[in-house]
């Protein structure tokens, strides 16, 4: 037998002893991850869901840890991003801060890939909403275990 043949066999054998111990749903679903499909068949054809409301109550967020993108407090229905338009910089640029009160984006938004601080913003922070998005009252899907830093901290013996 080849090593790969024999790695292969390991894995299968390992596979089968994790679903004869892993528990499992009404439609035979192994329990091994939580589902994000809810409580529905996955296959079944059921009404779409109403839209979870964003929230927009110019509230801004604590960070979950210090380099966390934060999340969007405000409205941002119908602002154009495009190659051409960037309804966020006409607030967020360190030029027009002062009229609209928004935060500036940070210095890390002005630095190119090698760390060179540019006059304006760097092409790779232009497209904001890869990384900034909203928040919406939806109900979370799994259960959510985050614990701040500063408690993890706290744990240690
Ligand atoms: C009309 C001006 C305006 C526009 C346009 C705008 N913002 Fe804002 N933004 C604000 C203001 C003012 C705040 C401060 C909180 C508040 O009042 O909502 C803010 C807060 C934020 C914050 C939170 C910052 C923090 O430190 O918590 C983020 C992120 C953000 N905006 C991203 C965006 C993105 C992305 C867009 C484009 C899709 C955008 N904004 C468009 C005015 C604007
Ligand atoms: C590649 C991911 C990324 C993109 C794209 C991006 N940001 Fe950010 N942004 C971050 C991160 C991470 C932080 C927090 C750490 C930091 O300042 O770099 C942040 C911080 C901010 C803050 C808070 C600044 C402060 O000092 O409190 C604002 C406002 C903001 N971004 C707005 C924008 C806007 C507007 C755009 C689009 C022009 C944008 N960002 C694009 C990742 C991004």
């Amino acid at each position: 037998m080849s090593a790969l043949r024999r790695a292969l066999a390991g894995a299968a054998l390992g596979g089968g002893l994790v679903f004869a111990v892993g528990a499992f749903s009404a439609d035979g679903v192994p329990d091994v991850v939580p589902r994000v499909t809810g409580a529905a068949q996955p296959m079944a054809q059921v009404p779409a869901p109403p839209l979870a409301r964003p929230i927009v109550d110019d509230k801004r967020v604590m960070r979950n840890y210090p380099e966390q993108p934060p999340v969007i407090p405000h409205s941002i229905d119908g602002y154009q991003l495009t190659l051409k338009t960037n309804r966020c910089l006409d607030c967020h640029r360190r030029q027009f801060t002062e009229g609209s009160g928004a935060p500036m984006i940070s210095v890390t938004h002005f630095m190119d890939r090698d760390g060179q601080v540019l006059a304006d913003v760097t092409p790779r922070r232009y497209f904001c909403n890869a990384c900034h998005v909203q928040q919406t009252d939806a109900k979370p899907l799994v259960p959510n275990n985050f614990e701040d830093m500063l408690l993890v901290g706290k744990k240690q013996p």
